[in-house]
């Protein structure tokens, strides 16, 4: 059992008992735990490995691959993250167990879902917090400080982007492990609508502006990556973009997807200034625009030695904070039941409004009952891929069950392939010949090992060639060109390319 073993943030003496249902990302909330008044008691997942490693971490705790079981032991509270799409019902069955609730993002898939989670939270006078953690950045709770002082007036427009490349994900846990079976893909990763993950932009924007969406719409956009196991734009390997109206009556670009280049920019513009954080904290302030952007330096509100030591920016520190704080003092957490609706309902609406042409659907308000009533059987949903539709029933399993693990493993190699041929085709042009550099070496260190993948992924989609595996392995097959990549004449004006690199970065760092 993880005990108290560091000097308590709160005053109070009382212990939180923990059990954490989903042990993949389950497992990044610990290092602050004890400092919280939290011990954590009990886990839950399916997976053996992970019940394992949660074992060796809480060495005393109870572990099981059962939910009822887990959540009949005693314990006063669950970080819950199980699969996206099953927090509603997932988070219903700790409150109706008696336990607060910490939720993973989102907090629930459909409109119906999320009027019986608001109704058994109410019902439930328990603890209900969405652990959505990218408010609780360092920037992100400046900005929000300097928004409730006045200095950015009142929002006009904003732009907040989650754009996260997650393939290799479709194919693998969290924790890079490939999905078992290995003919399967993974649960939501390989088939969930972009639109479905938007709290990690709308919810900064939400926290630091004060405001709430209330209108939103969303074109249909065709295009998608290659290697994602869903033939078509409803994928988290596609590109989902929303416009939201907030209730000041701003604006706002919400931008989630997997493309090629991630991104988490973020711009404010207000009637007294402007912010832009990307990396860095840049402020144009004056109501107009005869000054400069200049760039801040924010500092944590308090707690920053211990939000340093958290994931994401510190945001996972704030959020187990925030909880716990509600749970020990009474004192009300940012991203309670209600907070949490008004951030993940224009995903799902978005995502609705994308398979309409656009057609725009008004955000409701969760708060108030007759409202939420007219959503109590709206189950619209995106249709879900079948995880293990990859190969027809009757694939010889030996075969098929390298899939998940050879795809881990193409990704990678057509990736690093197809970075080595392009940027080589730019050898003149590149003013980064440090990161040049870094890129080829690590190919020139790794091409050896290609030609074994591309020969087993060739393999195995010729074996079932009409399959949705096969499409992908020659998707990414394709997308490489590693015939090119892999010739030694490619691989003689790599090495010479990446020697010149080398050499431009040493003279420039020496100047
Ligand atoms: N806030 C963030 O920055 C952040 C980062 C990563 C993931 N997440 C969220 O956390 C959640 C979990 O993500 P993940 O990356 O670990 O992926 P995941 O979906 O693979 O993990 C879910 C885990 O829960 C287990 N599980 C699911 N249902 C179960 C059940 N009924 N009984 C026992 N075990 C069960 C699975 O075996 C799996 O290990 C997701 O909802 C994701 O959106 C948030």
């Amino acid at each position: 059992m993880a005990t108290n073993s560091k000097k308590s943030i709160f005053k109070s003496k009382k212990r939180i008992k923990l059990g954490i249902w989903g042990l993949g990302r389950g497992m990044s909330f610990y290092k602050t735990c004890a400092s919280l008044n939290i011990d954590v008691v009990a886990g839950c997942d399916y997976n053996p490995v992970m019940r394992e490693r949660f074992l060796k971490e809480n060495p005393g705790a109870y572990v099981s691959d059962n939910d009822k079981e887990f959540l009949e032991q005693d314990f006063d509270a669950v970080l819950l993250a199980t699969y996206c799409p099953a927090h509603a019902d997932d988070a219903i069955q700790c409150l109706n167990a008696g336990k607060h609730v910490l939720s993973e993002v989102t907090s629930f898939h459909t409109m119906a879902e999320g009027v019986r989670l608001v109704e058994a939270v109410e019902k439930s006078g328990l603890v209900y917090n969405l652990a959505e953690n990218y408010p609780f950045t360092k920037a992100n709770m400046y900005l929000a400080d300097k928004w409730k002082q006045g200095l950015f007036g009142e929002l006009m427009y904003a732009e907040y982007e989650y754009v996260h490349e997650c393939r290799t994900l479709c194919y693998t846990y969290i924790d890079g492990e490939p999905v078992i079976p290995g003919s399967n893909v993974h649960n939501w990763r390989s088939w969930l609508n972009y639109h479905y993950y938007n709290t990690h932009s709308l919810g900064p924007m939400m926290i630091i502006t004060g405001l709430r969406p209330t209108r939103v719409t969303s074109l249909p956009a065709e295009q998608k990556l290659e290697g994602y196991p869903t033939n078509s734009q409803s994928a988290l390997g596609g590109i989902a973009s929303s416009l939201i109206n907030m209730s000041n009556g701003a604006v706002v670009r919400n931008l989630m997807g997997s493309t090629t280049n991630d991104s988490h920019t973020q711009r404010l513009w207000g009637t007294r200034g402007a912010a832009k954080a990307d990396g860095g904290l840049s402020l144009r302030l004056g109501a107009g625009n005869k000054t400069k952007m200049l760039k801040v330096q924010p500092q944590w509100p308090a707690w920053g030695n211990f939000a340093d030591t958290m994931g994401h920016g510190g945001g996972d520190f704030w959020v187990l904070y925030y909880f716990a704080r509600q749970i020990l003092e009474g004192e009300p957490a940012p991203f309670d039941i209600y907070t949490a609706a008004d951030c993940t309902i224009p995903g799902i609406l978005a995502y609705r409004s994308s398979c309409e042409n656009g057609k725009p659907f008004d955000v409701p308000n969760f708060r108030n009952k007759k409202e939420r009533n007219k959503y109590k059987k709206d189950n619209f949903a995106q249709a879900r891929y079948k995880i293990d539709a990859c190969f027809p029933k009757s694939a010889d399993k030996k075969k098929t069950d390298q899939f998940s693990s050879l795809m881990k493993e193409l990704i990678d190699a057509s990736e690093r392939c197809r970075a080595a041929l392009d940027w080589v085709s730019l050898a003149e042009d590149v003013t980064e010949p440090d990161g040049g550099s870094e890129i080829l070496k690590r190919f020139l260190k790794d091409h050896k090992n290609y030609k074994p993948i591309f020969n087993r992924a060739k393999k195995l989609s010729q074996a079932y060639p009409k399959s949705d595996g096969a499409r992908v392995l020659k998707e990414m097959i394709n997308m490489s060109d590693y015939k090119l990549a892999l010739k030694p004449s490619f691989i003689t004006k790599a090495k010479k390319v990446q020697a010149s690199w080398q050499r431009q970065a040493r003279n420039l760092s020496k100047n």
